[in-house]
């Protein structure tokens, strides 16, 4: 096959920053996608309250309004949950416009420093009752950095809590984001419908090898840490088996090139500048290309009850080669060829 038409995307899973590097690297997304759920840990201001969603959800506007052939593309807004979020402010940011809410627990990822602690908090349970009750999914970066526990091992030892919280709410829609497992997959499998994951590209490509296995390599360093070959086994078949509970969430994450190329980077993978193309590719070789769109455009919405988005996208096979470097941000694939190009 040489070409293939897709309906716009849905990612459901996207950074894309404020500032500078929002203008930089949000064309990208909006180039194939119709939709992307924007993650709420920006710095300085992070997206907790309605107030934040309104301000993120301008900025955003300003930078699409600015393209040349205004992309249709509509962001998708998000608050993080802290320990201090309260069942008001679910409302509040609900009436703001926020579709979902954010889960980062302490100190595991990016920006994750004012994480929340602890998942069976009185509190952070009427919250969590309070999304159930006004129908707003909870997404989880499902990691627990706990004492004598390994990075490898965080998302197996979190999986305990989803299913407590699957459990206490079962009417609440969640999202674990960005699986990197087998333990993950297997146990997303097994929950009822209300329960699904995103899964990324690049955890789709790499297993801990190629983060430190030969060399030190920074632009490969993200969270959840890619794991084992039979972990990256069960993710391309969760994605590519056509089972609607597994669905795209890029976690686009660019950081500037020195925030990754120094003594303490920062994790993120910055795939949007490629997705589309990596996953025609990663389709391909797993022999159901024709499955592609299921995991791009369709699976996401039908679990979050959008329409379908409108339009198309068309990829055509022939050679191109990723460059080294995408203004401040070093993509993922950098000087390597991919095999199919955006059209
Ligand atoms: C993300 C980021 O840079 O914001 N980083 C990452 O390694 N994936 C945060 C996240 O989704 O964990
Ligand atoms: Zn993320």
């Amino acid at each position: 096959m040489e070409r293939v038409t897709l309906r716009r995307l849905d990612d459901m899973h996207c950074h894309f920053r404020t500032g500078p590097l929002l203008t930089e690297v949000l064309p990208f997304t909006a180039q194939y996608a119709g939709r992307g759920i924007a993650m709420p840990n920006t710095r300085p201001r992070a997206i907790l309250t309605g107030k934040d969603v309104a301000w993120y959800h301008d900025g955003i506007m300003r930078v699409l309004d600015g393209l040349l052939n205004r992309p249709t593309f509509e962001p998708l807004m998000t608050i993080e949950i802290r320990d201090n979020t309260t069942p008001e402010m679910i409302v509040e940011a609900q009436n703001a416009g926020a579709m979902a809410g954010k889960v980062y627990p302490l100190g595991v990822t990016t920006n994750s420093n004012e994480g929340l602690h602890n998942f069976s908090g009185r509190r952070v349970s009427r919250t969590f009752q309070a999304m159930q009750d006004v129908g707003i999914p909870l997404l989880i970066h499902g990691e627990l950095d706990q004492e004598r526990t390994l990075v490898t091992q965080r998302e197996e030892v979190f999986l305990p809590t989803l299913l407590r919280l699957a459990c206490k709410f079962p009417n609440l829609k969640i999202v674990l984001e960005h699986v990197s497992t087998k333990v993950a997959v297997e146990t997303i499998k097994q929950c009822g419908e209300n329960i699904a994951a995103t899964i990324t590209a690049h955890h789709l490509c790499l297993t801990l090898n190629d983060v430190i296995g030969d060399g030190i390599k920074p632009h490969h360093a993200c969270m959840p840490i890619p794991k084992g070959f039979a972990d990256r086994d069960a993710l391309i078949e969760a994605a590519t088996s056509g089972n609607p509970k597994f669905f795209l969430g890029s976690d686009t994450a660019p950081h500037p090139k020195e925030r990754k190329e120094c003594a303490r980077g920062a994790c993120g993978v910055y795939t949007a500048p490629v997705l589309p193309q990596l996953l025609a590719e990663i389709f391909e070789k797993a022999g159901h290309l024709d499955r592609l769109e299921n995991f791009t455009s369709r699976f996401g919405a039908m679990f979050y009850g959008l329409p379908l988005n409108e339009g198309s996208i068309t990829l055509t096979k022939k050679e191109w080669m990723v460059p080294n470097q995408i203004k401040s941000v070093v993509p993922f694939r950098a000087g390597t060829k991919l095999q199919w190009q955006l059209a």
